[in-house]
């Protein structure tokens, strides 16, 4: 079965990895289609390189612009591709345009999909990711879903029970394969000036976030508020997205670290060695759960509620005086939770399912 892994934003090259190492290590017949969704340096080629990740046979360069550009670039781009290399099934990860277009291009031709990471939602539809990931979930034949609640909430909506898998989350796979090696480089803390565990981390670059100047202003204001208060360092890798509203906005914030956004191993250390987390990421969520560093969500809900029932996680919204709140009660917690996202196998099962063809 020819399968097109397709990818376009740093999140799906990373959750990726894992799988496109077991199909390459089982001689699959595949290929890398490369939406182009992301294309600086820091948000893509870093990662290949980093990963040791085979070149995209196809760069579709789609580029930035609104969602209905972005999303019907990628769609009639990747139809060509599919048809011109006879593809018979698909695999997209998690919730951008480049997953919601790779999908319906695919089910339209009547090939398979597979959706990595399916089952997954916040219940806000005010997140363009609830609705990519929504109907990806709805048109794919093969998802394999992180967690036990994932599946429910993939058969709560009437999707078929041969069509789910319960696989644990592949951000786990890549978090085990290369912490130890994150931990033993150089890249991180000295350059920055900070100690283990004397630092917080923060990651900010959610639509509803950025794009809204009250939203973004009462983080920022936040995470100074945490500075100040705590006598730590706050170090804020900014994501382009971020970088291009600060600047539209005239933000500028005046105690925080900001740097630009770091490479993957750099920022497992970062993440490892950080005293507590602040983030409105879905993937950074995830990580800190898995590392046991305490976590403070800078939104008002979360598609990972697996990270609050074990106790690493907290919604913060953006107010800043909840932020700081939240911190202290995330300060004083035990951080000895289980892993809720699987065992770092969860590639190796999702190319046994593929190539089995287990399916209902
Ligand atoms: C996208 C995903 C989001 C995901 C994030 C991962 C959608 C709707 N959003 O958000 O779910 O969490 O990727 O990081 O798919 N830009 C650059 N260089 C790049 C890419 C983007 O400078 O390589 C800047 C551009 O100004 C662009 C802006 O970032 O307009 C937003 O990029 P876009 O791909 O639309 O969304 P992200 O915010 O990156
Ligand atoms: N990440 C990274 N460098 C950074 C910030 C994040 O390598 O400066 C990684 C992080 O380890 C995680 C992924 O990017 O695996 C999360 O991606 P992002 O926050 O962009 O998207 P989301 O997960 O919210 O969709």
């Amino acid at each position: 079965m020819k399968i097109a892994v397709i990818l376009g934003t740093r999140p799906e090259i990373i959750k990726m990895s894992p799988i496109i190492r077991e199909l390459e290590g089982n001689q699959a017949d595949y290929f890398i289609l490369h939406t182009g969704q992301h294309y600086s340096y820091e948000l893509d080629k870093v990662f290949f390189q980093q990963l040791e990740l085979p070149e995209a046979k196809y760069n579709l360069e789609v580029g930035s612009g609104s969602h209905a550009e972005q999303t019907a670039r990628i769609l009639t781009g990747v139809e060509e591709v599919l048809l011109r290399e006879s593809a018979e099934m698909v695999l997209v990860e998690g919730d951008t345009n480049s997953v919601l277009a790779g999908s319906l291009a695919a089910v339209k031709l009547n090939l398979r999909v597979g959706h990595v990471e399916a089952g997954l939602r916040s219940y806000d539809r005010q997140m363009p990711e609830e609705i990519n990931r929504l109907l990806t979930d709805h048109c794919s034949d093969y998802l394999f879903a992180p967690t036990d609640k994932a599946r429910a909430t993939l058969l709560g909506e009437g999707i078929s029970e041969e069509k789910i898998w319960v696989t644990g989350n592949t951000i786990v796979d890549a978090t085990y394969q290369n912490l130890e090696i994150a931990r033993e480089s150089e890249n991180g803390l000295s350059a920055l000036g900070v100690n283990p565990k004397e630092y917080f981390l923060a990651t900010i670059h959610r639509q509803e976030n950025v794009d809204n100047l009250v939203r973004f202003t009462s983080i920022l204001k936040g995470l100074d508020a945490v500075a100040v208060e705590f006598c730590l360092p706050v170090i804020y890798p900014v994501h382009p997205h971020s970088k291009k509203r600060m600047n539209e906005f005239g933000i500028k914030p005046r105690n925080l670290i900001l740097v630009d956004p770091v490479d993957f191993l750099g920022f497992l250390k970062l993440e490892s060695q950080a005293r507590l987390i602040l983030t409105d990421s879905g993937g950074v969520q995830e990580e800190a759960c898995i590392l046991g560093v305490p976590c403070v969500t800078l939104r008002d809900n979360t598609e990972r509620p697996e990270t609050i029932e074990v106790g690493s996680n907290i919604l913060a919204g953006t107010s800043s005086s909840r932020i700081l709140e939240c911190l202290e009660i995330m300060l004083n917690r035990q951080n000895n939770w289980a892993n809720p996202f699987g065992d770092g196998k969860a590639a190796e099962r999702i190319v046994a399912i593929i190539m089995g063809g287990e399916h209902g």
